[in-house]
């Protein structure tokens, strides 16, 4: 086409388009994209932070916090009545069938009904949404009221968790095993004053909280305004209503954590950032720009942004919503000119109304997102500004990702092109002795770790994360299965989520997809796990039907999915969900002769049957392996199956609660990793797995209840790598050249006695040496994925072996008898931090002897000191039997090692000395230079 050709052909469409939505409404639009494409390199500088902006304080510190005795002495401003506890039992199987759901009458007055009107805004039906009634209880409480004195209540910042300090409750306490023996549940109060400006006058103002551990209720300058549930949601309350201007306003937040309401360690607090909102009154809506793309590829992608705008006039607005789009860099930072701007049409909004509009374009050469190593995660910014009367009166950003996501049944799940299999783990929302008070840092710390392994995907198992995972699961590239519950109407522990589910599923589903659709990373749903649904037949199947459409109904970009560990396919269930989601029914569950007669789960393994099933369906396993290890602990008899259950002499020891770390050994209803290799191998169909868990987690100490964490981790708790980690790296990063020997080789106890010596390796073949002397050269076998010498007779040396590929020699490993234990060695995982008070450094400590050879069996008391601009923050060692309280400053090692967590003062950089000393084994000292924001 020529350039005059162009030129009318650009004409009449302008001419088309003008037709389609009137002369005045086009000449409006043309004046906009052109000042907006004009203002498009000022307003880059300002995009954000401009007048016009979105303003978003964080309003995490200076917290006052109170939290009651016990749950006797609490106050009675109660959400709603909860049934009475009658079965308190704490080790209950994880795959046990799901309760009946409580029903509670009360003629109580509970803050319910003032409570319930805060989700309307995700609630479809306009009938069905919830009117406030009269009054505003609590308004006489002495803690709602602004001349409250709370100078003697604990002073916090946030994200806080109120329970992670402890102490344990000890083995017959209150608190179970599987709630983690920490004191989550009770009553609390948050309050903090709010400095809101005159110039705030005309705005709206909301508070938005990313989590509050649960049962929030909030009041401001004495007056309830609303709350929320669901402890896992994100949620917005508007203040504008209650708000005084030009002055300090009262802000109280109650929460309330019922005993016995989780199978895991839920934490208690307001546990994730806390933001204070404001805008004009024409503004974006909450979530309210979304983000789409279609027929992309590396030449072109079409790109659709629809925005919701509120208009919180009185009076009728026409807004017309203008977005740029820019490339982000690795950091998230805008880079040169707006790739592209989109202009939507017009919308007209009643005062108090809201409205949507949606516009596209097509970009050339679209710099795609994807997973590495062989995808890069790029991303990109829309910046939306809204336009009214020809000025602009809001902006907002929002972050996504282009990317072409393919589902095949017959091979799993395409990006981009690429057959991307999932190698992936599930992580619950705790971060190990820092609890579940969210940290960036310490999240990324755990992808990193994961990632060096070859994981490129994470299940949320199984509640919505904070909304920082997300930002950087997209920023590193990992895939995410999004979940949103464990539990609907059928309860797994007396007073968990069914208790609130008939009131709330519909807005805690819909503000889930809102809040995280436009993250590429995101590339499924899952609205339940394992739930009692499975089990009620069509009934069951119906209400997975209508979780389903409200996710569809909110994005049909994305397939939804429930997992399954009991509905086979010939049931109801999986008829209604796009993904079929097995937990251990891919492998099999209790398939051992032992379990013959059962009344639990015993399923064969179901990957063909399901695919035969349903042969337009993707089938992945959202849940394999809960396989058991306790890092460093090996026990003897070493089994010769490739997977085993756990009893005494049989993989476990009740007496000393550990599990042998030969890898082998799994929950009745698991498989080792090596089973659940095997099988994924032999259905090449799977799109893969989602490991049960990646880190260990606080809670469900199966199979040893009284103690405090998790056994199923790769990673310990402390963030230490069990010898399972070099297994799955073995399998998932076949190019890696490495090989991992376990055993360690400290036995003077067993001299001349049998130990087995198993290796991983990338490698396909392996010779083994015990001082010098061959044991043999062994090769893989087709599904297998280690290779073992079980008959090794231990004689204290060294211990080496050389891996092969393809004869050619790829890696080596060795492993040495070591002295007693002599000296203790420190390093960091970073060497600087930020001064901004948050920063956090992540040291461990090893005891070595003479010859600085890590001591693998050494359990030795060290305490911990520090000098300079920082505070130990908590300490661990990754033992699930350890009782010392996470801030302790003193702590044995286990196996060797333990964790020093340091976090950096505010504003006040230099150089932060941890010392850690042990009683015969002198002191280390790690430097840490904190360094100021200007470093950033
Ligand atoms: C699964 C369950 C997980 C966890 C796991 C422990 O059945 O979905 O949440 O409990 O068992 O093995």
């Amino acid at each position: 086409m020529n350039h005059e050709k162009a030129r009318l052909f650009r004409q009449y469409r302008a001419y088309r388009f003008m037709d389609a939505i009137g002369y005045k409404t086009f000449v409006s639009v043309l004046c906009i994209t052109i000042y907006a494409c004009l203002a498009a390199r000022t307003q880059d500088a300002k995009a954000g932070t401009g007048h016009v902006a979105w303003q978003r304080i964080s309003i995490n510190e200076g917290w006052r916090f109170y939290k009651y005795d016990s749950m006797e002495k609490a106050d009675s401003l109660i959400y709603d009545v909860r049934p009475e506890v009658r079965d308190r039992r704490d080790d209950r199987p994880a795959d046990s069938r799901p309760q009946q759901a409580e029903n509670v009458e009360s003629a109580r007055i509970v803050l319910k009904p003032w409570i319930l009107p805060t989700g309307n805004e995700f609630i479809q039906n306009p009938a069905k949404r919830h009117v406030r009634p009269e009054g505003s209880p609590g308004c006489d409480f002495p803690f709602v009221q602004g001349d409250f004195d709370d100078s003697s209540w604990n002073r916090v910042n946030l994200p806080h968790d109120w329970a992670i300090k402890g102490p344990f409750t000890g083995w017959d306490g209150e608190v179970g095993g599987g709630m983690g023996r920490l004191p989550s549940p009770g009553v609390a109060w948050y309050r903090k004053k709010i400095d809101i400006p005159e110039s705030a006058k005309e705005k709206s103002i909301f508070l938005d909280v990313d989590g509050a551990m649960s049962y929030a209720m909030v009041w401001l300058n004495g007056s309830l305004v609303g709350g929320w549930p669901f402890g896992y949601a994100s949620w917005r309350l508007d203040l504008t209503p209650y708000v005084v201007p030009g002055r300090e306003n009262q802000l109280a937040i109650r929460l309330d954590n019922p005993p016995e309401s989780s199978r895991w360690y839920p934490g208690g607090g307001i546990y994730r950032n806390v933001w204070l909102a404001m805008a004009g009154p024409i503004h974006v809506g909450q979530w309210g720009v979304f983000v789409t793309t279609h027929h992309v590829s590396s030449e072109s992608a079409g790109i659709i942004v629809e925005v919701t705008i509120d208009n919180d006039s009185g009076d009728y607005a026409a807004v017309t919503a203008v977005t740029r789009i820019f490339s982000l860099d690795m950091h998230g930072n805008k880079t040169g000119d707006a790739a592209a701007v989109i202009t939507s049409p017009e919308a007209v909004i009643a005062g108090g109304g809201k409205a949507k509009t949606k516009g596209s374009v097509t970009i050339r050469n679209p710099a795609l997102w994807g997973p590495p190593p062989t995808q890069t995660p790029n991303r990109y910014a829309a910046v939306t500004t809204l336009w009214q009367n020809d000025k602009p009166v809001d902006q907002h950003e929002t972050r996504f990702g282009i990317r072409r996501l393919r589902f095949e049944p017959d091979s799993g799940i395409f990006i981009n092109g690429e057959l991307i299999k999932l190698k992936g783990v599930n992580l619950h929302h705790d971060l190990g002795a820092l609890g579940t008070a969210f940290h960036t840092r310490a999240a990324e710390r755990q992808l990193e770790i994961l990632r060096e392994m070859g994981c490129n995907a994470i299940r949320t198992a199984h509640n919505p994360p904070a909304p920082e995972l997300l930002e950087l699961t997209d920023r590193m590239g990992f895939l995410v299965m999004d979940e949103a519950f464990d539990v609907w109407e059928r309860r797994k522990t007396p007073l968990d989520f069914h208790l609130i589910f008939p009131d709330w599923h519909e807005q805690d589903l819909r503000a889930f997809v809102r809040r995280d659709r436009n993250h590429p990373s995101v590339i499924m749903w899952s609205f339940g796990n394992e739930v009692g649904e499975q089990y009620t037949g069509e009934a069951g199947a119906a209400l997975a039907s209508r979780l389903h459409d409200i996710i569809t109904e909110e994005d049909t970009t994305r397939p939804a999915t429930s997992a399954m560990n009991w509905a086979k396919p010939d049931m109801p269930f999986p008829a209604v969900i796009d993904v079929i989601s097995l937990n251990y029914q891919g492998e099999g569950i209790r398939q051992a002769p032992e379990f013959e007669g059962t009344s639990r789960i015993r399923t064969k393994p179901q990957y063909d049957a399901f695919h035969e099933a349903f042969p337009d369906k993707i089938i992945l396993s959202s849940e394999t392996a809960s396989a058991f290890s306790s890092r460093g602990i090996y026990l003897f008899p070493v089994t010769q199956k490739i997977s085993d259950i756990v009893r005494d002499g049989r993989g476990g020891d009740s007496r000393i609660r550990h599990v042998s770390a030969y890898e082998l050994h799994a929950v009745d209803f698991g498989s080792s990793a090596d089973k659940v290799f095997r099988s994924i191998a032999q259905h090449p169909f799977a799109a893969g797995e989602f490991v049960w868990t990646g880190w260990d987690y606080i809670g469900e100490p199966t199979p040893y209840y009284e103690c405090r964490s998790s056994y199923c981790g790769i990673i310990d708790l402390a963030g230490f790598k069990k010898d399972r980690f070099y297994l799955y790296q073995s399998h998932w990063r076949p190019e890696l050249p490495m090989a991992h020997i376990l055993p360690h080789w400290n036995w003077p106890d067993r001299v001349g006695e049998i130990t087995p010596v198993h290796v991983f390796t990338s490698g396909d073949e392996a010779e083994l040496f015990l001082n010098g002397q061959s044991l043999g050269r062994k090769k893989k076998k087709q599904y297998e994925y280690r290779l073992r010498w079980d008959d090794v007779e231990y004689r204290p040396g060294e211990l080496r072996v050389v891996a092969y590929r393809n004869g050619a020699k790829w890696a080596e490993d060795i492993v040495q008898t070591t002295k007693k234990p002599a000296r203790l060695e420190v390093s960091a995982d970073r060497s600087e931090i930020f001064a901004d008070g948050n920063d956090l450094a992540f040291i461990t400590v090893r005891v070595t002897d003479r010859n600085g050879l890590a001591v693998p069996t050494a359990n030795i008391p060290v305490a911990f000191d520090i000098e300079g601009p920082g505070e130990i923050v908590a300490t661990d060692n990754g033992d699930p039997n350890s009782f010392v309280p996470f801030p302790s400053h003193q702590r044995d090692t286990f196996s060797g090692l333990a964790l020093v967590i340091i976090r950096s003062f505010p504003g006040n950089s230099g150089r932060i000395t941890m010392t850690a000393v042990s009683p015969g084994l002198g002191e280390a000292k790690a430097v840490i230079h904190s360094r100021g924001p200007d470093c950033r």
